[in-house]
């Protein structure tokens, strides 16, 4: 079975471009250019140099021992949340950007959740002085006040998304709004492995260098590149897709994908894609996504911004019915209560997402001797008002 993208966009079942005519020309020239750009020397010199010397890669794979003891077994954390602007996400927005700079492309848009990916691209337009406008739900907008402010200091303009559900779903749209309006100057930094192809594979390939480091670190420290377990929390699904890249051929290695289950999957607040979706078309890619039976997308919930997305990107999808990943979801309240027990075990305090991830072991028992390597997707300083609300510190 292949887990890479075909030719037509499809993993499995799953992918394609499912796209308005108008944004057709973009999506098309995006698809016939990025592997020619990505491939070429110059374009891999400067996406290296960038990750090393402004985002500070590699991040560490750093051996949680407490962590480890507590739950009987080898904890390996693979340090995102060290990366510049504090996510994995700037792994993806260093890519694109360089990819939008050899399109000519004169002015970025943006949609965001959690407001890392928002960050990550305001900083790389920074970086590069190009214009920046980001979405973002209002909701969302409220819940990481932080984020919102960096993206203006560093000179992004935030326009907020007041349909719907106000978050990442409703600020996706107006971006795709935005894009259909300015096809020619704008690219769109799609911020997870979701959207038209070739998106998805786009922005895997990007956060790839995850796991392309994990096999070289793993092997300096336990003589061995494949841990037992690779485990990844899961919005639209880019830090795990970068996680599990360089496993996702090796069998001997366990795929463990985390959804947000809000307040319990079956309580109407709910964003555990896999188990309460089925095939539909969103943003512009078939996959698995929550909705009503006449096809109307259901409003996501979970307590992290990052995670609270009605879909999941299509390789996760064929993941999951293939059966080459394990899929778990997790409450609200058992994340809250793993990002507290890191942040007291380890000294790190990590993103609500990443929290979600850490909460696996209440779910699977693992055995002594496995190496699970936990993706520590972000950092957790823009959710210290919602641990300081949750917690009553
Ligand atoms: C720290 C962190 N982790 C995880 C996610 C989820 O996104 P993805 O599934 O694309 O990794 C987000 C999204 O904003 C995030 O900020």
């Amino acid at each position: 079975m292949s887990y890479q993208v075909n030719e037509k966009g499809y993993y499995g079942d799953f992918g394609g471009a499912y796209i308005p005519e108008m944004l057709y020309p973009n999506v098309e020239e995006l698809r016939k250019s990025y592997l020619e750009i990505t491939n070429k020397p110059s374009f891999k010199e400067e996406f290296d140099q960038l990750l090393k010397d402004y985002v500070g890669r590699p991040s560490p794979l750093y051996f949680a021992k407490r962590l480890s003891e507590k739950h009987n077994t080898k904890v390996y954390l693979k340090r995102e949340d060290l990366n510049h602007t504090g996510a994995h996400k700037v792994n993806n927005t260093i890519g694109q950007i360089l990819v939008a700079k050899r399109l000519g492309k004169n002015r970025i848009i943006a949609e965001t959740g959690a407001g890392q990916h928002g960050v990550a691209t305001a900083t790389v337009c920074a970086l590069m002085g190009i214009q920046c406008v980001v979405y973002m739900g209002e909701i969302d907008i409220k819940r990481q006040a932080p984020n919102v402010a960096r993206m203006k200091m560093l000179g992004a303009e935030v326009i907020p998304a007041k349909s719907g559900s106000k978050t990442l779903k409703d600020a996706t749209n107006e971006a795709i709004r935005d894009w259909i309006n300015n096809p020619v100057d704008t690219h769109y930094i799609i911020g997870s492995a979701i959207g038209p192809h070739p998106y998805p594979d786009m922005v895997t390939r990007f956060q790839s260098i995850i796991s392309e480091e994990i096999k070289w670190q793993l092997k300096e420290k336990e003589g061995r590149e494949n841990p037992d377990y690779v485990v990844a929390c899961i919005g639209g699904g880019s830090n795990a897709a970068g996680t599990y890249y360089h496993f996702l051929d090796e069998s001997e290695v366990g795929i463990i994908a985390v959804e947000a289950a809000g307040k319990g999957v079956h309580s109407g607040e709910s964003a555990a894609t896999s188990q309460l979706g089925n095939e539909g078309i969103i943003h512009g890619c078939k996959t698995l996504l929550m909705q009503t039976p006449d096809g109307q997308i259901t409003e996501p919930y979970s307590i992290s911004a990052g995670l609270d997305y009605p879909g999941v990107g299509p390789l996760h999808s064929h993941l999951y019915k293939s059966g080459r990943g394990e899929f778990y979801s997790v409450t609200d309240d058992d994340a809250m209560t793993a990002g507290l027990e890191l942040s007291q075990l380890e000294g790190i305090i990590p993103a609500i997402e990443s929290s979600h991830a850490l909460a696996i072991f209440n779910d699977k028992k693992f055995k002594p001797e496995d190496i699970v390597v936990i993706s520590l997707s972000g950092r957790g300083d823009k959710d210290l008002n919602t641990y300081i609300d949750y917690f009553k510190l």
